[in-house]
């Protein structure tokens, strides 16, 4: 199996096609981290003080978000950050896209080539059919995670920038794969990266558990190609499948233990209770559901992050996020049938960390 590009690999990574747009994207991943680690800070900061001269407190959950939006947008500094912001994340997709477009017909060649290639196997059904709600181009994505041919290649050099460089060899997936917290029993047979992408986790919960079966799924037929030849390529035996979380091909209590990091901030808030019967029919008596994601109703949250998830939804195509925000997602885990607690906590302090196991 040939490198995933025609510059080779920096590790687990792609390299983009020209070594300008690698200088290009590295500006870009710096820019972010100003963006995130300095200029969001000052933002929240500014916009704390400008509620606490308004009289607005900082810890009700009861205040208005146009309330929250008013005070912010006061401070100068914030709608310079959202124009950053907005403006970083459409270069970063441009840039991407165009330069493995230049070596996208052999990357092409590359996943075919590698569909029927193990030790894993790779299933797609070509009768599947993508609902709607999944085909948006969340993060602005071209394409989405559906409907790129290149979108697990361009998704894959993205996440470098999104993670501004602090997960290029998959570090927080080998961390949160770490953390998985096993059954009582301590029997791990099998285990499902529910929304699984380009694999990160898969490989990674592989390496945990190298004696169990594992199996990633995705709706996204891109997302599970280049996971695959990526597992192809580095010749790790895990499964990948493209499928539905709400609707999966697998038999009832197959699983030990069902993983599922940021997925569901993602999903229309219809479809959880969907997806929260099926990881239940799938798991075992004793699995665990481990979840990584995103906060909700369950936990405090200061007016700035109300008001940047608010602003990421809007401007960074997360049309469902502010649903499961203001969701109680612990109630909707018991309402399935699941015994829920806190589970361990990642270097990521925006994450929160839930076991859900099934009784
Ligand atoms: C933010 S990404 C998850 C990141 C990934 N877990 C990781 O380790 O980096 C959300 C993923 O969920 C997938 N997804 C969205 N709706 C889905 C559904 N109904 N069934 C299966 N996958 C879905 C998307 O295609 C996308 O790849």
């Amino acid at each position: 199996m040939p490198a995933l590009t025609n510059r080779g690999q920096l590790g687990a990574l792609p390299r983009p096609t020209r070594l300008a747009d690698e200088s290009y994207l590295d500006f870009l991943e710096s820019f972010r981290d100003v963006l995130l680690t300095r200029m969001f800070p000052a933002m929240a900061a500014a916009g704390h003080a400008r509620m606490i001269a308004a009289g607005l407190p900082l810890d009700d959950d009861a205040v208005p978000l146009p309330a929250i939006q008013a005070e912010f947008a006061r401070a100068p500094i914030v709608p310079t950050w959202q124009r950053f912001m907005r403006s970083q994340q459409e270069m970063m997709w441009r840039r991407t896209r165009a330069s493995f477009a230049i070596t996208g017909a052999a990357h092409l060649a590359d996943l075919a080539a590698a569909t029927s290639a193990g030790p894993g196997r790779l299933i797609e059904d070509p009768g599947f059919v993508v609902p709607d709600y999944a085909r948006r181009e969340i993060h602005l994505q071209p394409g989405g995670y559906t409907d790129d041919p290149l979108g697990g290649i361009v998704y894959h050099y993205g996440t470098k920038v999104f993670y501004q460089g602090g997960n290029d060899q998959d570090e927080l997936h080998a961390e949160l794969a770490s953390l998985t917290t096993l059954p009582g029993d301590g029997r791990v047979a099998a285990v499902l990266d529910l929304g699984c992408s380009v694999g990160q986790g898969t490989l990674k919960l592989k390496a945990r558990f190298p004696d169990a079966e594992i199996w990633g799924l995705d709706v996204g037929a891109p997302m599970v190609r280049y996971a695959h030849a990526r597992a192809v390529q580095e010749q790790v035996p895990v499964n990948f499948i493209q499928a539905l979380a709400e609707d999966m091909p697998f038999d009832d209590d197959h699983f030990d233990i069902v993983f599922a990091y940021i997925l569901f901030h993602e999903l229309p808030i219809a479809i959880i209770p969907k997806v929260l019967a099926e990881v239940h029919r799938v798991l075992r008596p004793g699995g665990t559901f481990v979840i990584f994601e995103f906060p909700s109703a369950s936990q405090h949250l200061p007016p700035a992050l109300r008001f940047m998830i608010d602003y990421d939804s809007r401007n960074n195509c997360e049309p469902y996020s502010p649903d499961f925000v203001h969701a109680d997602f612990r109630s909707m885990l018991a309402a399935a049938g699941f015994a829920v607690s806190d589970g361990p906590a990642s270097r990521n302090s925006f994450l929160q960390s839930i076991v859900a196991t099934r009784p």
